[in-house]
């Protein structure tokens, strides 16, 4: 397909032809058929009505491109004063969320993600060797998470530095630690650890905190010389009250987490669903053993200290317990496997290991997983994998028996393709509005964009996709990131004004710093990108 054609296909695509062009044809009409028994909403659909932009097409330009009417803002970027104390805003934002304050759209705190530093913008130069301690303190103070407090004016959304909550957590931060590792031999007898870092994406609870993930902590880990089982974690925070203790949840396991999405089993029970973002690679869910308490408030994050964790097997359809029995009846006579798993501490730590031996199906970088609000199908990015030959990767739905996330037992579908057919290629994280649609952002790596199989899809994107209706699993796209970066961790305001999204690394791939090759957000006098976080409105 020539890149013209795919450019008319974009914003006219239809199922059939989206089915056509993946080879899916066929199994879609299966998957409607197994959702007679794993399928029935629970929720009204809501009708899919137009969509409420006309979708751009793929640029290579060095800005935030979007649909005509929209428009955006920067409220915070790289080195930004948060607030009066002098904190500032981490490097290479990720996942965010929105809190409003006394229920308003137009003010609340924004937790925002940092993942990585890199050091030629943070450090002036590529570190060669070993890094000084003032070097390991910038690079630990700029990963973890920035809580600040947004406000949209008369000027539209800006940062309110003098607000009372806006703080920093970070690789320096004091964390405790809950369930089956604290306080255990495998990670050095610690119920208490420092510092969170390689924050990738994450998720909200129910009880009004967030879970922030730990995804590839090792380079920082060695870097500077911390215990690397201290991390790979769940953590979660209160943005309001800095009195809620900074926690690792180690009942959901240990990997390079990407996020987390939480649901309820039919018995109230809480269930967080997650991903492993590396190649080859299980996705997994969480049950807690109590059942949520909605008068029970913060209390409710106890739920998050006991319970089972899960494996899928995409091969039975069955989600296998990770729990130190069937891991050591897994491990059989295999002497190597019954050292190293002797306690459920043992497992948690080196859960990836324990899922294959139970049978856990290794995919291909399974990164977002969020549930549909309407009608409870779960939904996973798996990005891409170059293993086996999935360039441009997929999204995989999820249908749990009898709709409950309790349930052990499941179907899925493929319900989007990358490729030139579909216009997207590396989904990475998702969210829903309120019509039902799958909003998610690509992450093709800097040094592969705008080349080869890569070059018809521009710059990194963002794409709305219905989960309903006649377009179904067709991509159009909403916004093209600045050169070299990628659109991380969007979430909407309650009222669905305004969309807030993080850019992280412009200019990645720049080696002269005199010669950036992007300079994003393109700020009066500064002569380097910036990551940074925006609010789009025009909604
Ligand atoms: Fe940090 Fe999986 O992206
Ligand atoms: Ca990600
Ligand atoms: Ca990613």
């Amino acid at each position: 397909m020539d890149r013209k054609k795919f450019l008319t296909y974009l914003g006219t695509g239809t199922v059939a032809l989206a089915a056509a062009s993946t080879g899916l044809d066929g199994i879609a009409d299966r998957v409607k058929a197994q959702q007679g028994t794993f399928h029935k909403p629970n929720k009204k659909i809501p009708k899919m009505g137009p969509l409420k932009f006309n979708p751009i097409e793929p640029t290579s330009m060095d800005d935030l491109v979007l649909p005509k009417g929209y428009s955006y803002k920067v409220v915070a970027a790289y080195g930004d004063k948060i607030n009066a104390k002098g904190d500032t805003f981490g490097f290479n934002n990720d996942y965010t969320l929105f809190f409003p304050i006394e229920g308003e759209d137009e003010r609340g705190l924004l937790w925002v993600n940092h993942e990585y530093v890199d050091d030629k913008f943070v450090f002036g130069k590529e570190i060669e060797g070993n890094y000084s301690k003032a070097q390991i303190e910038k690079m630990l103070y700029n990963q973890g998470g920035s809580i600040i407090e947004v406000v949209n004016g008369p000027d539209g959304w800006a940062m309110d530095t003098s607000s009372q909550y806006a703080r920093r957590v970070t690789g320096l931060t004091p964390i405790a630690l809950t369930g089956p590792a604290k306080g255990a031999n495998t990670i050095g007898g610690a119920s208490k650890v420092q510092g969170t870092f390689a924050n990738c994406s994450g998720g909200a609870t129910l009880w009004g905190t967030l879970l922030t993930c730990e995804e590839n902590y090792e380079s920082t880990s060695k870097a500077a010389k911390l215990d690397e089982t201290h991390y790979g974690w769940v953590v979660e925070v209160d943005p309001f009250d800095e009195k809620f203790q900074v926690r690792k949840h180690t009942a959901l396991g240990r990997f390079n987490h990407e996020n987390t999405c939480m649901g309820l089993a039919r018995d109230g029970r809480v269930v967080v669903y997650m991903g492993d973002d590396k190649k080859d690679a299980c996705v997994y869910k969480f049950i807690s053993k109590g059942k949520y308490d909605p008068k029970a408030g913060k209390k409710n994050a106890k739920l998050l200290e006991t319970g089972t964790l899960y494996v899928a097997d995409f091969s039975k359809g069955a989600w296998v317990p990770l729990t130190i029995e069937e891991v050591q009846k897994a491990a059989g006579d295999d002497q190597e496997s019954l050292a190293k798993f002797q306690s459920q501490a043992d497992v948690v730590v080196n859960c990836h290991d324990a899922a294959l031996l139970v049978g856990g199906t290794p995919t291909d970088r399974p990164e977002d997983v969020e549930i549909s609000p309407f009608d409870g199908t779960v939904f996973i990015a798996h990005t891409n994998n170059d293993n086996h030959g999935n360039m441009h990767g997929h999204i995989t739905r999820f249908f749990e028996k009898n709709d409950d996330h309790g349930s052990l037992e499941f179907q899925f579908s493929i319900f989007a393709a990358g490729g030139i057919q579909s216009g997207f290629s590396a989904p990475d994280n998702l969210t829903f509005d309120e019509d039902g649609n799958l909003w998610t952002v690509t992450d093709i790596s800097s040094s592969k964009l705008n080349s080869t199989i890569w070059e018809p899809f521009g710059n990194n994107g963002m794409f709305v996709i219905p989960t309903h209706g006649k377009n179904e699993g067709v991509a159009f796209q909403f916004a093209s990131a600045p050169v070299e970066a990628e659109l991380t961790g969007p979430s909407f305001t309650p009222d669905e004004k305004t969309l807030f999204l993080s850019v992280q690394h412009p200019g990645e791939e720049t080696e002269d710093l005199s010669k950036p090759t992007s300079k994003w957000p393109h700020r009066a006098g500064d002569s380097m990108p910036r990551p940074g976080v925006v609010a789009i409105t025009g909604f």
